[in-house]
């Protein structure tokens, strides 16, 4: 089986293309290099043990992408090229549907005219908006408040329409909860670019001295404490939920959650991180964050019946493997 994928070098695609090489997938990376490293490829190489081939490619370059589909002949397509950061999406929105859009539908066209029949996109549990947890993939989706959220959900909706006019073109999406840690190698992982917007790479450069203290946004949520509540599943069994994915013989749109089903709030998290790795991690109580939502969980069982997956990495795993990552890097 030969796989190309998209973004491969980003945080989740790396963790994902170790584990297809694991399995003795054939991988094609390409990636604009936008936000990472060439040495990346260097270290899923060390990780897997295995060959890969990384090829500096954009995705929306429709005629690259065409020349690398003929020459390959590519059994699926793992789609995680894109920009992710919310707020950045609000101030430049043209920049975000562009990239987003495009990529999604420049792979989609190749896909369709070259009769690759199998593709998986990186969606996000942002689609569901501010409803109520636990999520479920067949519950109606709830106006996004941001262009980052906006093109998900219209990339889900043009890979299901493409689906539906093209009976060999066969769509996952995969709703991804809160991806934390890294692999436990400590060879790759996530690498924000400036202040970190998210919560655990925040964490990990307060331990190192990085950054002087977190502010948690909120104390005042109808939460166990007051503050929010998400659904943090570990880098690599969100890599591993790829692979099921991959590997299903399901026709059509098949739609995931790819989540551990339970929550964890901001200052269960940051206990947990201090306990385990054995640090303090000094923080304040601010104001909430405009945007969030109080709680954010999935209902995991869909992925469990269908794909035979489920997370098993614990919050101890993540938090440790996160601050091992952050403790090599740089
Ligand atoms: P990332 O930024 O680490 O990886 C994305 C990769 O795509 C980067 O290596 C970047 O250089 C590359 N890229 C961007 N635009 C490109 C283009 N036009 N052509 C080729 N390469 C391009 O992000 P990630 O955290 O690994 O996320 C992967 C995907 O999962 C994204 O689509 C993201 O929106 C989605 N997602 C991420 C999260 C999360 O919390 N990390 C949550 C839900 C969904
Ligand atoms: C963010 C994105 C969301 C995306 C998700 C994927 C925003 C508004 N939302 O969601 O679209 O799909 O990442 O990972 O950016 N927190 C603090 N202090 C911090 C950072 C975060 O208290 O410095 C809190 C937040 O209020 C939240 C929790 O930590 O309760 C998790 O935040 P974060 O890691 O940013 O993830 P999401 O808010 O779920």
């Amino acid at each position: 089986m030969k796989i190309l994928v998209s973004g491969g070098l980003g945080y989740i695609g790396s963790h994902t293309v170790v584990e297809l090489l694991e399995k003795d997938i054939e991988v094609v990376i390409i990636d604009n290099l936008y936000n990472a490293q060439k040495e990346t490829h260097d270290n899923i190489t060390k990780i897997a043990n295995k060959p890969s081939t990384f090829i500096q490619m954009d995705a929306t370059d429709y005629d690259g992408l065409k020349a690398l589909c003929q020459l390959h002949h590519f059994d699926g397509i793992i789609h995680f090229a894109g920009y992710k950061a919310v707020g950045e999406s609000v101030a430049k929105p043209l920049m975000y549907y562009y990239n987003n859009l495009l990529s999604t539908i420049n792979l989609a066209r190749v896909a369709t005219e070259e009769n690759i029949q199998k593709f998986i996109f990186s969606s996000s549990a942002t689609v569901y908006g501010d409803g109520t947890s636990p999520f479920s993939e067949d519950m109606a989706l709830l106006e996004r408040t941001n262009p980052y959220g906006e093109t998900k959900a219209m990339s889900e909706r043009i890979l299901s329409d493409a689906s539906k006019a093209n009976p060999n073109f066969n769509v996952t999406l995969l709703r991804y909860f809160n991806p934390v840690g890294a692999h436990m190698s400590g060879l790759i992982g996530e690498v924000p670019n400036g202040i970190p917007n998210n919560l655990m790479p925040y964490v990990t450069q307060v331990a190192k001295g990085i950054r002087e203290k977190l502010s948690v946004f909120g104390n005042d949520y109808p939460t166990i404490d007051g503050t929010g509540v998400r659904d943090y599943i570990h880098v690599v069994d969100l890599a591993k939920g790829h692979v099921a994915a991959l590997l299903s013989d399901k026709k059509g749109v098949n739609i995931y959650n790819l989540g551990t089903g339970k929550g964890t709030s901001v200052l269960e998290l940051i206990n947990a991180f201090m306990k385990e790795n054995n640090l303090n991690i000094p923080y304040q109580i601010v104001d909430r964050r405009p945007g969030d939502i109080a709680i954010s969980y999935a209902n995991a069982e869909k992925a469990l019946k269908e794909l035979q997956w489920e997370a098993k990495l614990t919050i101890e795993d993540m938090v440790r493997d996160a601050w091992h990552f952050e403790k090599n890097v740089r």
